[in-house]
């Protein structure tokens, strides 16, 4: 498929539990720590091909510090930045990220931080990381039931609609999927530029606030691995909010978690289905219908829990996961 936007190359979370966090994704999620510098810790998955995919940063609070985004070319690079900037959301140019080359600052609508590039570092395996199998970029580690890699962000708006029509017509996604509620009103966007289902979800946050954070996404590609970690953390009582299960909506076999600093974090069974149709119609979901509300939320697997559709990071008042309760 052609569009201006690649793929996702890294999510960048505040955590006010560093240590604890990093803990999280390095012992039980099998991730590698590539780099620190500063208050920042950065890690990938060991199929991810890139430096990092994972940035976590030390701050009073959980919730996003930015998403980042890889163009097709260098030219798809310019001209993405020419549509940010005539949209007015755009920020500036920079070249100071670690492992990131040039790339521009720009914000969704809503308030979310993001930033586009061509020029990013590759991993390159010290020895005792170097997978003899030539396509993975290093080893399988030995710790938790490592993922494989980042697969998708899911963020909270306050409009699905404007933020979905910057998505699409600004960064050049695709509408794979959306659900409409009451009174046909847009409540949820799963939008792709691969033949993935989503790199993106943009889902109408309970509570009215803006540019909040739901979740990152990492891929295992199979279901019995949700299994396994599910069981690793039900012994070292990590909180978990629903799953294992399947949901309707883009099929996916998942389970959300909360890494210790509060943010959300999805672990991708296998990969939904995928899209290769250049005519495909956005699958529509009515969630006003009663089938439709329970199908596309869980296809098996249980309830959604309350919390969902009205916990983010940052917490606002009155809405974290002792307040809304199971
Ligand atoms: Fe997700």
């Amino acid at each position: 498929m052609n569009t201006d936007i690649a793929q996702l190359v890294s999510v960048a979370l505040y955590t006010p539990k560093p240590a604890e966090s990093v803990a999280f994704f390095h012992d039980l999620l099998g991730m590698e720590i590539s780099h620190r510098e500063g208050q920042s810790v950065y890690l990938r998955a060991y199929e991810d091909f890139y430096q990092y995919t994972l940035k976590l940063t030390e701050a009073k609070q959980a919730g996003l510090e930015e998403v980042t985004w890889r163009a097709s070319s260098p030219k798809a690079l310019e001209t993405v930045v020419m549509r940010i900037e005539a949209s007015g959301l755009g920020d500036r140019w920079t070249d100071r990220d670690y492992a990131h080359g040039r790339a521009y600052k720009f914000c969704t609508p809503d308030g979310h931080r993001q930033k586009v590039l061509w020029d990013l570092d590759y991993f390159e395996a010290p020895p005792e990381l170097k997978s003899k199998l030539r396509n993975r970029p290093s080893k399988r580690p030995l710790r938790g039931v490592p993922v494989r890699r980042i697969d998708h962000v899911n963020l909270m708006v306050s409009d699905v609609v404007k933020n979905t029509d910057f998505m699409l017509n600004v960064l050049d996604f695709k509408l794979r999927e959306q659900k409409i509620g009451d009174g046909g009103a847009i409540v949820g966007s799963w939008l792709s530029v691969s033949a993935l289902v989503h790199e993106l979800a943009l889902m109408r946050d309970s509570t009215g606030s803006r540019g909040r954070f739901h979740h990152v996404a990492y891929w295992y590609g199979a279901q019995q691995h949700l299994l396994d970690i599910a069981d690793i953390f039900a012994e070292r009582d990590v909180r978990t909010e629903s799953g294992p299960a399947k949901h309707g909506t883009t099929q996916a076999y998942f389970m959300y978690c909360f890494e210790p600093g509060g943010n959300r974090v999805e672990l991708f069974g296998d990969t939904g289905y995928l899209i290769f149709d250049p005519e495909w119609k956005t699958v529509v979901w009515n969630v006003a219908n009663e089938v439709d509300l329970e199908k596309s939320s869980i296809w098996f697997g249980g309830q959604l829990a309350k919390s969902f559709y009205r916990y983010g990071t940052p917490v606002v008042l009155g809405h974290s996961l002792e307040e809304i309760g199971r």
